[in-house]
């Protein structure tokens, strides 16, 4: 065992789990049913939230009860400092946050029909710089057993990946970082970032982009993209999710509808959160994914997020 690691053990101190992605300002109407193009209706309620999946999934590891930490970009102004104060509210570790001095924060209007469950989501990208491989190099990364990604500017990202399989190759493996990455816009660009995480996670939209009627379907078709001895995800909202394991081995966990559809906003950063808590805790594969679909499907069951534990 490293010093370091032996003193931050001393001290009770558990190592995170980070987080890089977006943060950003949602605006939810709910409504009764989705409204008609060119009407006028009157929404159930109305509610600025934090959102952005790496953000939403700090939520959900924060109240998990896994100290975590959040790494992404911020602009100067009301909404930014509504998200900032919000991921502290959390206790969400904010000190990776790269302050931006052009831009605005990237907002989404959100219409949620409360009758069926959707979720529509109209996203402003606010022109905000993404963190670099450069912003990553000041991350000490011994404070660290998990580093997820979000799929965003794939080439700064493969780097900061890089950088964490140089680390490990020089540690042992209790003291690795173990990595995963979302890879949720059927962009291009960012495809070659599944051959480079520990964990893989791709969602429904990028499995249908591809041609790809179901879960296993996906897997087996995308599996020789990841890299060797690494586990390949995709969930499928009502239909649960499905994983390939190191081995190759195929695992499926049904979803846990809740009693009533509420908001599915952030479920599949829910799922994704929860998944990674139980395999960053040593429980196996098929534990983690009916883990990941057990506290997505409470979270489909509430609004936002407090109440999925
Ligand atoms: P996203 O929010 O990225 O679209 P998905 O829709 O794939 O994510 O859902 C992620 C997980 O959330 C699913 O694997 C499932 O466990 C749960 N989930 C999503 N929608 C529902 C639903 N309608 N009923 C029950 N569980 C759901
Ligand atoms: C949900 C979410 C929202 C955000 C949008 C960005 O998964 O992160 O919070 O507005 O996706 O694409």
């Amino acid at each position: 065992m490293a010093a370091g690691a032996a003193a931050r053990r001393d001290q009770g101190g558990e190592k995170r789990i980070l987080c890089v992605g977006l943060v950003c300002l949602d605006i939810i109407s709910v409504v009764e049913a989705y409204p008609a193009e060119d009407s006028d209706t009157r929404c159930v309620s109305q509610r600025w939230q934090r959102g952005g999946n790496a953000s939403n999934s700090c939520t959900v590891l924060s109240l998990l009860g896994a100290p975590c930490a959040f790494m992404g970009s911020l602009a100067a102004g009301h909404a930014a400092d509504f998200v900032l104060a919000d991921l502290r509210r959390y206790g969400v570790d904010v000190g990776h946050v790269v302050p931006q001095p052009g831009g605005c924060l990237p907002a989404s209007v959100v219409i949620a029909s409360a009758s069926r469950g959707t979720r529509t989501i109209l996203h402003a990208h606010g022109n905000l710089p993404d963190v670099t491989a450069r912003d990553f190099e000041r991350v000490d990364l011994s404070q660290y057993k998990w580093i997820h990604w979000e799929a965003r500017n794939a080439a700064e990202q493969a780097e900061m990946m890089r950088r964490v399989e140089r680390y490990n190759g020089a540690r042992p493996p209790a003291e690795r970082v173990r990595t995963s990455v979302e890879v949720e816009k059927p962009r291009e660009e960012l495809l070659p970032l599944m051959g480079l995480g520990h964990v893989v996670f791709i969602s429904k939209d990028l499995a249908q982009h591809f041609g790809y009627r179901s879960a296993p379907e996906a897997l087996r078709g995308l599996h020789s993209r990841v890299q060797p001895g690494a586990t390949l995800i995709c969930a499928w909202a009502e239909e649960g999710a499905d994983a390939l394991g190191p081995g190759g081995e195929l695992v499926h966990s049904d979803a846990f509808p809740p009693e009533t559809l509420v908001d599915t906003l952030g479920a599949g950063d829910t799922f994704n959160a929860a998944v990674i808590f139980a395999l960053s805790a040593g429980r196996s594969l098929q534990d983690a994914l009916t883990f990941g679909c057990r506290i997505a499907g409470r979270k489909c069951g509430i609004q936002g997020y407090d109440g999925i534990v």
